[in-house]
């Protein structure tokens, strides 16, 4: 079975256009971009289209190269102070001269859409989320709509990152999952992957994932993005891995739509507890 990331974006999309329109309010999204990476600027394409669909005002912050981290600091903390703007987005990664950790912790929590602030990590990992991270949303989603159960299989998820590997497998965990998380260091890596239910695979390596670290039935979830001549490739070899798997997301059109839906519900999230809720 293929988990048609594309379709089931699309649906939450139309589900949340209707629930922005009935809501009454507009929300808005701000996207800081440093520099000109090629990749980031069609990721903020693809946000700001996705806004457009939806009913979410959407702008773009666009900083130098050069930039450094004060001035981004300081882009950051006009947008945290805009009465106009409910959600906040810096797109990564960020040039090596800078500070992400200094960034990230810069964004107001209640306008951090995409849940990377260590306050929202925090509430996340303490079992009571406020802004989840839009991949790991966007994947818990996923498994939702096709109905793979998750409660007491065991998930392995390669790839330690703050923005995928560790909140996903706090989701995954308190979905009663029983998680590995596997990295750069793991021994023997095929063992482990291959025991799981649900592979997940966040690592940047086109063709990582072969069929023989992959058992027969297994849910296997693709979150690369990696560029091979040009052509958008995930972490998987998905035509070996795909008749053995049980369940496999393709790339493109698995995890990566279902991220932007996630954005949006962030974003409507963020405007939704901001205007009809606001700290006073
Ligand atoms: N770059 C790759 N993934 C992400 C993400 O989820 N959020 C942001 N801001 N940048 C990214």
């Amino acid at each position: 079975m293929i988990l048609d990331g594309k379709r089931v974006s699309e649906k939450r999309l139309e589900l949340l256009e209707e629930k922005i329109g009935e809501s009454g309010i507009q929300p808005h999204l701000a996207m800081v971009l440093v520099g000109e990476d090629p990749a980031s600027l069609l990721y903020i394409n693809m946000k700001h289209r996705a806004c457009e669909r939806v009913g979410i005002g959407s702008i773009s912050i666009r900083l130098p190269v050069e930039a450094g981290t004060d001035e981004i600091i300081g882009a950051v903390s006009r947008l945290n102070n805009d009465l106009q703007i409910d959600g906040i987005l810096v797109q990564l990664p960020l040039p090596p001269h800078i500070s992400t950790r200094a960034v990230v912790e810069a964004v107001a929590p209640d306008k951090d859409v995409d849940g990377f602030h260590p306050l929202n990590m925090g509430r996340l990992f303490m079992g009571d989320p406020n802004i989840i991270p839009c991949t790991s949303r966007g994947i818990m989603s996923l498994l939702e709509e096709y109905h793979i159960p998750v409660a007491g299989k065991r998930a392995v998820v390669v790839g330690r990152s703050i923005e995928v590997g560790k909140p996903l497998g706090m989701l995954l965990l308190f979905a009663d999952a029983t998680v590995t998380f596997c990295h750069s260091k793991t021994l023997d890596l095929p063992a482990h992957t291959r025991t799981a239910d649900i592979l997940v695979s966040a690592v940047g390596k086109a063709r990582f994932i072969t069929a023989s670290m992959v058992q027969a039935g297994a849910t296997v979830i693709d979150v690369g993005t990696n560029y091979v001549q040009g052509k958008l490739t995930g972490d998987v070899d998905f035509e070996g891995v795909s008749p053995l798997a049980g369940a496999v997301t393709p790339v493109p059109g698995g995890v990566g739509p279902m991220t932007i839906a996630s954005l949006m519900e962030n974003t409507f999230q963020a405007a939704w507890k901001r205007q009809c809720f606001p700290v006073r």
